[in-house]
């Protein structure tokens, strides 16, 4: 049988992940594979620790990657530090709050959890006032929900934490190279980002830091799986009960992996090379940008799509002070099918907006603002194809309005700048 060449058709990625990618990120993963324990990889595996503490803003030591898709760093995270029967607040505001606590309850903790409605985020003092109440051992919460377009104040929880020797784990899948993500600044004791989000870079790859607190909760663990703790080497399940549990992974134990990434260098997985060297020019690119400068460009790109969106008398889904500067989730107009929109948008633009989740599904459509994809041209392309489609789906429009007030919204700029 014969299959055709390889020949993806040209695409205009505007959904909250996968985005664009740089030419030069896809040529750095096309160049020759070298061995792990290759000195030159090493010490491009030591470059990209070096840059991942930047874009997490942080002096952890631990920063390095999990090879899976942002998940695998959740996973990663989570059963390492949580024991069966531990006491796990997940404050929730959407679906992927929903990932954390499946995965929080698969490594057998006890769930607790908090609910907002979609399209909304907590006070910080909420947040604050439930971990006194429940005394948790472990805190995960979403800070960029992609499926609702909001954004979870996180200065203060790290705090209330610490107050009661809590760990605070906090997805920035969405946000890391976008928006702001201060990892020490708000004491976020490990952190997980995403590649194909807002840093532009293919999926395949999970981010992580981590501090002291955790680390030594992973040596703990380490030292119970060794029974270095007991007086024996044969470790009974009521010493368990006193001391804690082993990590029950091998391939997501950060334990191993640090002791991979680290200067021991000790035998793993076999690394996903072509996506460090991927990763690694994705970051070179943000740190060229500079970070603040990167998080100006979203909120400028943010700004015009809004605009145009307005224009065309559309509404935008969501508490607006909560907004994600980096997704933009627009109402369906009453009657459209969303769907089809999309659809009609693919195959005769080329343009790919993303559908919603559970109770949004039909309702919201997303815009993802992400990293190379975040561009005038992308967002007017999008604002134009947009109103042209849902002119042919019969809403009335007012043509070209989105596109000017987009265009005037980038020139506001640059007679300001
Ligand atoms: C906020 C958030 N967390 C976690 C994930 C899961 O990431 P992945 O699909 O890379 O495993 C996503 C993916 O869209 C996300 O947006």
């Amino acid at each position: 049988m014969n299959f055709r060449d390889l020949s993806p058709s040209p695409r205009t990625l505007m959904t909250p992940g996968p985005v664009e990618v740089d030419p030069r990120v896809l040529r750095a993963m096309s160049t020759p594979i070298l061995g792990q324990f290759d000195p030159e990889f090493t010490d491009l595996m030591n470059e990209t620790m070096t840059m991942l503490r930047e874009i997490f803003m942080t002096k952890n030591q631990w920063a390095y990657t999990v090879d899976g898709t942002s998940r695998s760093g959740l996973e990663a995270v989570l059963v390492s530090l949580i024991e069966s029967g531990d006491k796990v607040l997940v404050p929730l505001y959407g679906r992927f709050g929903h990932l954390l606590v499946e995965i929080v309850r698969r490594c057998g903790a006890e769930v607790v959890t908090l609910e907002k409605d979609w399209g909304t985020v907590f006070a910080v003092e909420e947040i604050a006032a439930a971990i006194r109440q429940h005394r948790p051992q472990l805190v995960a919460i979403v800070h960029g929900e992609t499926s609702t377009g909001c954004m979870q104040p996180l200065d203060g929880i790290g705090l209330a934490c610490r107050e009661i020797d809590a760990l605070l784990v906090v997805d920035v899948v969405a946000t890391i190279g976008g928006v702001e993500v201060a990892t020490d600044k708000w004491l976020m004791d490990a952190v997980i980002g995403g590649t194909q989000k807002c840093l532009s870079v293919p999926a395949g790859l999970s981010l992580v830091s981590y501090n002291e607190r955790v680390e030594s909760k992973l040596l703990k663990r380490k030292r119970i799986e060794q029974g270095l703790l007991s007086d024996s080497s044969a470790v009974s399940s009521s010493f368990h009960d006193l001391l804690g549990s082993p990590i029950r992974s091998n391939y997501l134990d950060l334990c191993q992996l640090q002791d991979y990434w680290g200067p021991a260098r000790l035998n793993h997985h076999t690394e996903a090379t072509s996506m460090l060297y991927a990763l690694r020019e994705g970051l070179r690119l943000v740190l060229q940008e500079g970070l603040q400068d990167r998080f100006e460009r979203h909120k400028r790109h943010e700004a015009a799509l809004m605009n145009g969106i307005a224009a065309m008398g559309l509404t935008l889904y969501g508490d607006p002070s909560c907004k994600m500067p980096v997704v933009t989730c627009v109402n369906i107009p009453d009657g459209v099918n969303g769907e089809s929109v999309r659809a009609v948008l693919l195959s005769e633009f080329g343009i790919e907006i993303a559908s919603s989740f559970g109770p949004l599904k039909g309702r919201i459509w997303r815009i993802g603002t992400m990293g190379y994809s975040c561009s005038k041209r992308n967002v007017l392309l999008t604002l134009g194809a947009l109103e042209a489609v849902l002119t042919l789906h019969g809403v009335k429009v007012d043509a070209g309005a989105a596109v000017q007030a987009a265009m005037n919204t980038y020139n506001k700029e640059a007679l300001w700048s």
